[in-house]
């Protein structure tokens, strides 16, 4: 039964609509769970056609909403790149809300909905437009670059956007326009300083953290290696440097997607959201996860009966203020309208065992 009161049987037409779902993510979810799941993933379904809708769904969305509904699944930017393609009349937001506030950036005229308004970030709330401009002031000419993981005011006082796949490319560029060796790099303080690790230029950073991934430590990850030898060890950038320092691979949750798929280790763990692995997985039949994982209680929030409420209803529309959208918009789109980089983005980890200097404001 869906939060509205409405019910929602399995019948055999659900069934069939629904199999090839079921084919992907069996091994994860149980009967039981499927027979409440499946008609309100069939019933999203129809509504996104009858509403010309698409759902853009985060990497980080539990298996019945990244496999059952989404149209498009990635990372940050690639939700970015495809909200600005999109020819939806409306678009969903499977993800938290600056997701929402970037996909409305750069697709004005489209609604944009959001299951969950209190669906947000500690890095996007750890700075203001008000600190930007303050920041700006105290270091006259030095470029600003601010993560994706930010409010419309923020990135309205932005000069180019990036996201942890293309952070060090976009910092790079930056210095390369502006003519400096310095770059701003917010609100990431991690992230910051495993880009930091990357480059030449020196970074000036802010004190935000991800909740998800700062826990993580670099004694987990080698108690982790010394009980499983062999397990592969795949980390975000928003991890301490330390963590990235002992693992084998780091990147963007899409980046490592894309490492399972492609070489699939017999033994992974993801340093990540918990809800990566449950999605690889079910591409990924001949790894085994390991799954020392932490939760985002911000991508939890979203549920598929709030994406049906959504696309039912039409709520809860994302707006952003004109002239703060046209303003943010220059710094994203700059970001989208890079040239993709020669090597797949990664980063370096015997360059991030060299330690650096960064800047904390
Ligand atoms: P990416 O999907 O861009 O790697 O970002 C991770 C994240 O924490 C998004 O909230
Ligand atoms: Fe924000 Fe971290 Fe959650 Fe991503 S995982 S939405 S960065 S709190």
């Amino acid at each position: 039964m869906a939060a509205d009161g409405f019910q929602f049987a399995f019948t055999s037409r659900v069934e069939t609509l629904t199999a090839p779902i079921w084919e992907k993510v069996k091994h994860h979810v149980t009967p039981l769970e499927w027979r409440a799941q499946a008609p309100l993933i069939a019933a999203i379904n129809q509504l996104k056609a009858e509403k010309d809708a698409v759902i853009l769904a985060h990497n980080y969305m539990t298996p019945e909403i990244f496999h059952g509904v989404g149209d498009y699944v990635g990372d940050s930017l690639g939700l970015a790149k495809e909200a600005a393609k999109s020819k939806a009349r409306v678009i969903v937001q499977a993800g938290v809300h600056f997701m929402a506030e970037t996909s409305k950036i750069l697709s004005p005229d489209k609604t944009v909905l959001i299951s969950d308004l209190q669906a947000g970030c500690s890095l996007a709330a750890s700075i203001t437009g008000a600190d930007m401009r303050l920041i700006k002031q105290r270091y006259p000419g030095v470029p600003v670059v601010t993560y994706v993981n930010t409010t419309a005011d923020v990135k309205a006082e932005t000069d180019i956007c990036c996201t942890s796949a293309n952070a060090v490319q976009v910092v790079e560029e930056a210095a390369r326009l502006w003519g400096t060796d310095r770059v701003i790099l917010i609100p990431d303080e991690f992230l910051a300083r495993n880009v930091a690790r990357q480059t030449r230029i020196k970074i000036i950073a802010w004190q935000g953290r991800c909740e998800v991934h700062e826990r993580f430590t670099a004694a987990d990850i080698l108690e982790i290696k010394a009980a499983y030898p062999g397990a592969e060890v795949l980390a975000h950038p928003e991890c301490p440097a330390e963590v990235l320092e002992v693992s084998d691979f780091a990147g963007s949750t899409q980046a490592m997607n894309d490492y399972v798929l492609k070489r699939k280790p017999k033994r992974v763990v993801l340093i990540t959201e918990c809800s990566m692995a449950d999605n690889i997985a079910a591409d990924a039949p001949d790894t085994e996860f390991l799954r020392p994982c932490n939760l985002c209680p911000h991508m939890k929030r979203i549920t598929l009966e709030n994406i049906y409420e959504t696309l039912l209803y039409g709520r809860h529309e994302v707006t952003v203020e004109a002239s703060i959208a046209e303003r943010a918009r220059r710094a994203v789109q700059r970001m989208i309208d890079l040239p993709p980089p020669t090597v797949p983005a990664r980063y370096d980890l015997i360059k991030a065992r060299h330690h650096v200097n960064v800047e904390l404001i």
